[in-house]
């Protein structure tokens, strides 16, 4: 009978829900019944999952390269619907903002620790092979990794190191953007010309990426830390937490994946080059590119060591700074 009551009173709260919304409820009764059961398949997409990875040449390990970045890109999603929700929100709670951190924090952990997957996971004499047929295609292209650092941090600190000095917060963002650091990674010195790589991603995405960061104007994660009240922008756990998310993203990722750049592309005589044409051995090293999301949080010192080794050991001695 208890049973009986809950139902009927379940019946008038959606009668109600739907003649708000002036609807017919018995219809959707009618469509409750003819609907089908819902799988675990259906639900998260597993056969369109499963067909995504489709290899360009016949070398198995190649499977393994394109499933290891599609593993990578839904991290960095995980990671902007934190940093999203973190840019969005109003409430100004402190709790909140360490939570959202520390979750991105933990999904750099998998990240950097798993990468031993590229790192040890493939035969190089595969991958010196089956590369060749991506041209010019690179993880360079990765427009969720350069949507990360425009959430992090203003536009004038992605400058390259060599001119950020000459930026500031009253440039314009278009101005900002041109000078941005992988811009000139991936421009020949020489000539100014930009690689084919290059050119294919500023085609695709440089309205978006304009967007973003005009959406994200004075409203970065920076800032948000910026315009706290002094007790909480001192809080240790908030300080270390953005301290970890720095050192995760801008340095012990980057060390890993050069990790793989090195075990793949190094050759006893001369560098086998980068297949998005960047100068990889000058580009990739965090110590060269300096990109730091809060360089408030460190002392001149630190700043000037960014990337090397002793960093991750001075913001943590006791134990690796991945959580
Ligand atoms: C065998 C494994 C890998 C090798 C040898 C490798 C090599 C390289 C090289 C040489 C570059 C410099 C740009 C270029 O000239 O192409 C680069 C950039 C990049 N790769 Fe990889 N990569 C590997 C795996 C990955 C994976 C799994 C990801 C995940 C998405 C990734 C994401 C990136 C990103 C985001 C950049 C730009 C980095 C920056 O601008 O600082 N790479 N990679």
């Amino acid at each position: 009978m208890e049973d009986k009551e809950k139902i009927k009173s379940q019946i008038s709260k959606l009668e109600e829900k739907y003649k708000d919304s002036g609807q017919d409820l018995s219809s959707y009764l009618d469509g409750l019944l003819h609907q089908r059961y819902l799988t675990y398949w259906d639900y998260i997409h597993l056969d369109t999952l499963l067909s995504l990875q489709v290899p360009r040449t016949h070398f198995p390990d190649e499977e393994i390269f394109i499933m290891y970045h599609q593993i990578t890109e839904l991290y960095f999603k995980l990671i902007l619907h934190e940093q999203k929700q973190l840019v969005d929100d109003k409430s100004n709670s402190l709790e909140f903002f360490i939570e959202k951190v520390r979750r991105v924090n933990s999904y750099y952990k998998v990240l950097i620790s798993s990468f031993s997957v590229m790192i040890k996971g493939m035969e190089r004499e595969q991958f010196l092979q089956y590369r060749m047929a991506l041209l010019p295609a690179s993880g360079f292209q990765s427009a969720q990794f350069r949507m990360i650092e425009l959430y992090a941090t203003p536009l004038e600190n992605l400058v390259h190191v060599s001119e950020r000095a000459q930026f500031s917060s009253e440039s314009t963002i278009e101005e900002l953007y041109e000078h941005i650091y992988w811009k000139k990674g991936a421009t020949d010195v020489a000539t100014g010309e930009k690689t084919l790589t290059l050119k294919q991603f500023e085609y695709r995405y440089t309205p978006r990426l304009i967007r973003i960061a005009k959406q994200v104007e004075n409203a970065t994660i920076y800032h948000k830390y910026l315009s706290l009240p002094k007790e909480q922008r001192e809080d240790n756990t908030l300080v270390d937490s953005l301290k970890t998310l720095d050192v995760n993203a801008n340095i012990n990722w980057q060390l890993m994946h050069m990790g793989s750049a090195h075990r793949y592309l190094r050759k006893e005589t001369g560098d086998i080059e980068a297949t998005g044409g960047t100068n990889w051995k000058e580009y990739l090293p965090p110590s060269f590119q300096k990109i730091v999301f809060f360089p408030e949080l460190y002392t001149e010192q630190e700043l000037n060591n960014w990337g090397k080794q002793w960093v991750d050991h001075m913001l943590n001695p006791d134990k690796s700074k991945i959580e």
